[in-house]
């Protein structure tokens, strides 16, 4: 038997055979990634509460009729959790071939990685088609490409009241036609935005990205194999902000902020998150 948590092992599961003690306030996702049994997640986020909307964490539970979601789902005494059965791997399979029909994951590797895992047929459904939306770029900072959301939640909840408490983006439509949207689906200048660019540190398929990174995919010439990320401290104010400046050919490209640190959970203002074109600027100036 394993002990996971030796100061507050309070209950017993048995997670794929196995008897383990675990705290009692844990997910099941939480106890197994202790166990370093690995559980794909899309909806879920570390510095954000769990959505339960993509369903791919799902697990078997004895005695369960369904499957349950082991993000949010917290462990019980007793519990029997099968982790990578065969009715979650079809489960889990069916999730992605919907999502491979409906959208475009071109840019959501952590997501595609999975296909080869589950046997991922992504031309088992013809319909309904797959979702297209132009692009929109309304400003230099970040463009929404909406062929590529998932309805994941992770933005609005960013952009709501589990980060930044501006409301600038919630869902509207139903059924195939829901959508990312601002209010009356104005503009985002016009919106309530107030470009911190959370919403887009959390997005996990590209559909919300920094313009910077749009444009360089545009001019074929993203290469995140090439950058460097450089961990500084935010010099606008005295919040102490930890930045992660994404450099390529010694420029920067973008800038995010860990999910683990104790003052940002990975937000930022919009002065940290974009206001640094001008050390750009004094480079190209100073050659
Ligand atoms: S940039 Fe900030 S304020 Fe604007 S939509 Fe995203 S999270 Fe909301
Ligand atoms: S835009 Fe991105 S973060 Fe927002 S719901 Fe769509 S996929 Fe999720
Ligand atoms: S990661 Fe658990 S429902 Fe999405």
């Amino acid at each position: 038997m394993t002990d996971v948590h030796n100061e507050a092992a309070e209950i017993l599961i048995i997670l794929n055979g196995e008897e383990v003690n675990v705290q009692k306030d844990m997910t099941i996702r939480e106890a197994s990634s202790k166990m370093m049994v690995d559980i794909p997640t899309i909806c879920w986020s570390e510095n954000l509460e769990p959505a339960n909307a993509c369903r791919l964490c799902v697990v078997e539970v004895e005695g369960s009729k369904t499957l349950v979601p082991s993000c949010s789902r917290k462990v019980e005494n007793g519990m029997n959790i099968s982790t990578a059965s065969s009715r979650v791997k079809a489960s889990r399979r069916m999730i992605l071939e919907f999502l491979a029909t409906a959208n475009d994951l071109s840019q959501a590797p952590e997501i595609t990685n999975l296909f080869d895992d589950y046997g991922v047929d992504i031309d088992r459904y013809e319909s309904p088609t797959r979702i297209s939306a132009e692009v929109k770029i309304q400003d230099e900072l970040y463009v929404r490409d909406y062929s590529k959301c998932i309805l994941c939640y992770k933005c609005v909840d960013a952009c709501g009241e589990q980060a930044q408490n501006t409301f600038a983006i919630a869902f509207s439509g139903r059924g195939y036609g829901t959508q990312v949207s601002t209010e009356f689906d104005v503009e985002l200048p016009e919106s309530d935005c107030v470009y911190c660019g959370n919403c887009v540190a959390v997005c996990p398929t590209n559909a919300l990205q920094f313009k910077t990174e749009f444009d360089l995919r545009d001019a074929s010439n993203w290469r995140p194999e090439d950058q460097t990320v450089t961990t500084t401290v935010c010099s606008y104010c005295g919040v102490g902000c930890n930045l992660e400046l994404h450099t390529q050919d010694n420029q920067i490209v973008k800038v995010t902020s860990p999910t683990d640190h104790d003052v940002t959970n990975g937000n930022l203002c919009i002065k940290g998150r974009f206001g640094w074109e001008y050390v750009n600027w004094v480079e190209k100036k100073s050659h």
